[in-house]
């Protein structure tokens, strides 16, 4: 009936308006928009697009995606944000933010901000010269509002915003790249470990309120990974194998309070918009145990060269594994697609022991009843 009173108003005035109300209507059926911010677990391209030595755009990077070439992914096919979406509803994964191609009806399906090398801080990633930090980021989201606004109207984009999915992952780069990067670092000269853990803390949940100004009201945060396990702190800081037990000081102090923090942010807000993924947990699950999984190792990388396939980068150069679904992790740093797999199927799936307050299936069920 709105309609029908709508259509006997339209003029040639009101028409382009009704034709693009139509099309997000269309939109909304296909699935909900996304959003990504964060470092270069989720980082799908946009470091491609600057001058910065964080790139992930050559052979073999990419090898096992559907085309067969890199994308600036960190993967050896798909990433984190692409199983999200495809369990979402099986929509494309957003483009790039600094994409040519993001623009008209794609941008309705969202867009990925991250920039691999980045951190909570902005002292973070300094090395790798032009990365996007994070309150760029944030403030190239409120310039894709604008843009949105322009297609579809104020109203329709804050609703497009309001009832998207968002994605941060932050926090693993505060740590090996900037805290650990060096020893006697600027950081840990000035803060003890726990310090440094408190203020990358509040630094990141003034980010994360951010996002919320901003119009967000469904937010995965993820911790970090089990950072001392990783095949190239491997290589530069074990002798047996074992895990750097530093590193791994730095995610159990990190990750248990950034659930406490987000548990807070939502009992201040008075709804649940944050939901804490344990990334430590779903890692430590392959890592612990690869063979249960179907891993033959998870210290050694497929790609890269030294002890455990853990320094330097992966380039055409490196050690290359032929079969990448029997690895943990494809780089020195990165999951293989089939690990980011297991990672997706708890932040889906999970208990509240992985997913607190609750998994991705529970927030789609919740969300498709209002
Ligand atoms: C990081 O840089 C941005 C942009 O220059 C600034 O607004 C923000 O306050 C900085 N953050 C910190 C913690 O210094
Ligand atoms: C999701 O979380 C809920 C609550 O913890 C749990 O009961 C359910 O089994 C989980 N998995 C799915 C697929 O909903």
């Amino acid at each position: 009936m709105a309609t029908l009173s709508i259509a006997t108003l339209c003029t040639s005035i009101l028409l382009p308006f009704f034709l693009a109300t139509l099309l997000i209507i269309g939109g909304r059926v296909e699935g909900r928009a996304f959003f990504v911010f964060g470092d270069s677990l989720v980082d799908s391209g946009n470091n491609n697009y600057l001058t910065t030595t964080a790139r992930a755009d050559s052979p073999p990077y990419g090898i096992d995606f559907p085309t067969h070439r890199p994308t600036g992914r960190f993967s050896n096919g798909l990433n984190i944000p692409d199983l999200i979406s495809e369990s979402i509803g099986g929509r494309e994964s957003p483009l790039p933010y600094l994409s040519p191609a993001l623009r008209g009806q794609r941008l309705l399906v969202g867009a990925n901000f991250a920039s691999a090398g980045i951190g909570i801080l902005n002292d973070t990633g300094v090395q790798f010269v032009n990365i996007i930090r994070i309150s760029q980021q944030l403030a190239y989201f409120q310039q894709y509002q604008q843009r949105v606004s322009v297609l579809i109207g104020a109203g329709e984009t804050q609703r497009l915003v309001n009832q998207a999915l968002v994605l941060i992952t932050l926090g693993g780069n505060d740590f090996v790249n900037n805290y650990y990067l060096v020893p006697f670092s600027a950081r840990s000269r000035q803060f003890s470990l726990p310090d440094y853990v408190r203020y990358l803390i509040s630094e990141y949940q003034k980010i994360l309120m951010r996002i919320y100004e901003l119009g967000a009201r469904r937010v995965l945060v993820t911790g970090t990974g089990p950072l001392g396990c990783v095949p190239a702190e491997l290589a530069m800081r074990s002798r047996n194998g074992e895990c750097s037990a530093e590193l791994q000081r730095a995610a159990a102090l990190f990750n248990p309070q950034l659930t406490q923090m987000i548990l807070n942010l939502n009992s201040q807000i008075g709804a649940n918009v944050f939901i804490a993924a344990n990334t430590q947990l779903m890692n430590n699950d392959f890592i612990r145990n690869p063979q249960a999984f179907g891993f033959v190792t998870s210290k050694v990388a497929c790609c890269g060269q030294g002890p455990y396939n853990g320094l330097g980068l992966c380039t055409q150069l490196s050690n290359l594994c032929p079969n990448r679904d029997i690895y943990a992790f494809w780089d020195p740093f990165h999951p293989s697609e089939r690990a980011n797999r297991f990672i997706v199927r708890q932040i889906v799936t999970g208990t509240s022991e992985y997913m607190n307050p609750m998994n991705l299936t529970t927030i789609l069920a919740l969300d498709s009843q209002t």
